[in-house]
């Protein structure tokens, strides 16, 4: 252990800087997580450096461009002017900064674990610069025990006392891109810190541009909450799709069944299958619980359950193109396939994890010939070769059969009817047309 320099009043001059909003604000990872995150801190008064690791992008903000669709470059390029916000892909900058959020990606690795690599990466990158009266706020969602178990070492390994010398929270990301009434600001924020001064200074540090603040008890509540939050949706979701699967085999409507059921004032929350799970969060975080629950010995046997039918979505809408094509005494070989939508989700540009990708390669292993339309995806690149997206309706009139895998409002879904000859519709889009032409899932 390093012997570090006597700190002292740390706690109370910090306390000083965040209510004065004279604290340097840092975030590291400029992402749909990021980027947000600096925005807001930047419009409470703070001055907000962002560091990333990709040139392209800290070149586009600092020219004022934006890269995510929830914050426009008309902010970004005030806060720029303003001096409110700038980006680099310098971690020394950490010297002068008050605050720290890490806001990096955690992917999984191809056998299901978790990838720390990013995280570890900025860890290492910020204690290079750390200083004494530093706030860390971890944002990336993780395996419970993160925060105490990598970050915490890492910084007391540098001589300095968590709570005293320096603070070290985690706070989950609640970020949904493209949700028109919660974003950053009016979302609540859960955060956690390693000791209580560090909880404190967590919960100070954010109510200076949050609307919300939620202190827990410690970082592995925080770490946990954000779990118990996607592994909720998952299995939910895997549940909606089970649904889905056995309405499908009896012949009964499932999006009339859950509409019903919604009805219910109480105890029911309504679900809705679709062509599988995407995003960066839905399918992926659970399997942070589950790999390290297994070091305790407990199966998490919901998580794999849902996370085996979801995995299955894509196959089962294959199988309905194929057989609606049949039953129009076509072969899916040959056959024109058209793909409404490709983000994985309604209204955004995001393509992580989107089951339009499996949909796709699924149909073109089947000898289907493959467009698509998606007003935020102008291009998708698969196996290495690109196709870009082309008008709906005129594609559609010319394709055997359109699949809806995303329902983005500006589709014509009117239009849509009247020029497709065949419509498999996986997201009840089709909800209020009664035709021969629409299967739904
Ligand atoms: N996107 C969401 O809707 C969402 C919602 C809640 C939580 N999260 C979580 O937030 C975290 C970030 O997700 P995201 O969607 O913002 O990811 P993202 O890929 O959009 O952004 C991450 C950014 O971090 C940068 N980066 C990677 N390694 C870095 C390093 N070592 N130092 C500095 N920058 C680095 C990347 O270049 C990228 O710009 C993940 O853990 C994710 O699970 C995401």
């Amino acid at each position: 252990m390093q012997t570090a320099p006597k700190v002292v009043g740390t706690l109370e001059a910090l306390k000083e800087k965040i209510e004065s909003k004279t604290a340097r604000v840092g975030i590291v990872g400029l992402g749909y997580v990021g980027l947000p995150l600096a925005a807001e801190f930047a419009k409470a008064g703070f001055t907000v450096t962002g560091i990333d690791v990709q040139d392209s992008k800290v070149a586009g903000l600092n020219r004022g461009e934006s890269h995510i669709q929830d914050v426009p470059s008309s902010e970004v390029a005030k806060l720029v002017r303003e001096k409110r916000f700038t980006a680099t892909t310098d971690f020394s900058v950490v010297h002068d900064l008050d605050t720290i959020n890490i806001c990096v990606p955690t992917p999984l690795r191809k056998t299901k674990d978790p990838d720390m690599s990013f995280i570890v990466s900025a860890v290492e990158a910020v204690a290079k610069h750390f200083h004494p009266g530093l706030l860390v706020i971890l944002e990336s969602t993780t395996y419970p025990g993160t925060t105490d178990e990598l970050l915490l070492p890492t910084f007391e390994k540098l001589g300095y006392k968590a709570g005293t010398d320096f603070f070290l929270c985690f706070s989950p990301e609640r970020v949904d891109p493209g949700n028109p009434t919660y974003q950053t600001y009016n979302t609540p924020k859960v955060v956690g810190g390693v000791t209580p001064a560090c909880t404190e200074m967590g919960r100070l540090f954010f109510s200076q541009a949050l609307q919300t603040v939620i202190p827990v008890a410690g970082t592995r509540v925080a770490e946990m909450v954000k779990l118990l939050e996607n592994t909720f949706r998952m299995i939910n979701i895997g549940l909606a799709n089970e649904m889905a699967l056995m309405c499908d085999g009896m012949g009964i409507n499932v999006w009339e069944v859950i509409d019903a059921a919604a009805t219910k004032p109480f105890g029911f929350m309504p679900f809705y299958p679709g062509p599988g799970l995407g995003g960066h969060c839905i399918p992926i975080d659970p399997f942070y619980l589950s790999w390290k629950t297994k070091q305790s010995g407990i199966e998490a046997r919901f998580i794999d359950l849902a996370g085996y039918i979801n995995g299955n979505m894509p196959h089962f809408v294959v199988d309905k193109v194929q057989t609606a094509l049949n039953n129009h005494g076509k072969p899916v070989k040959g056959s024109r396939v058209h793909v409404a939508g490709a983000a994985y989700k309604r209204n955004i540009d995001d393509m992580r994890e989107s089951p339009a990708l499996d949909i796709i390669l699924l149909l073109k292993k089947r000898g289907a010939i493959i467009s698509y339309s998606d007003p935020f995806v102008p291009e998708l690149r698969l196996d290495g070769t690109s196709l870009y997206s082309e008008p709906l309706l005129e594609s559609a009139a010319r394709a055997d059969c359109v699949v809806i895998v995303t329902d983005h409002s500006d589709f014509d879904y009117k239009g849509l009817l009247d020029s497709a000859k065949l419509i498999v519709d996986t997201r009840n889009a089709m909800k209020r047309f009664q035709s021969e032409k629409i299967v739904r899932l």
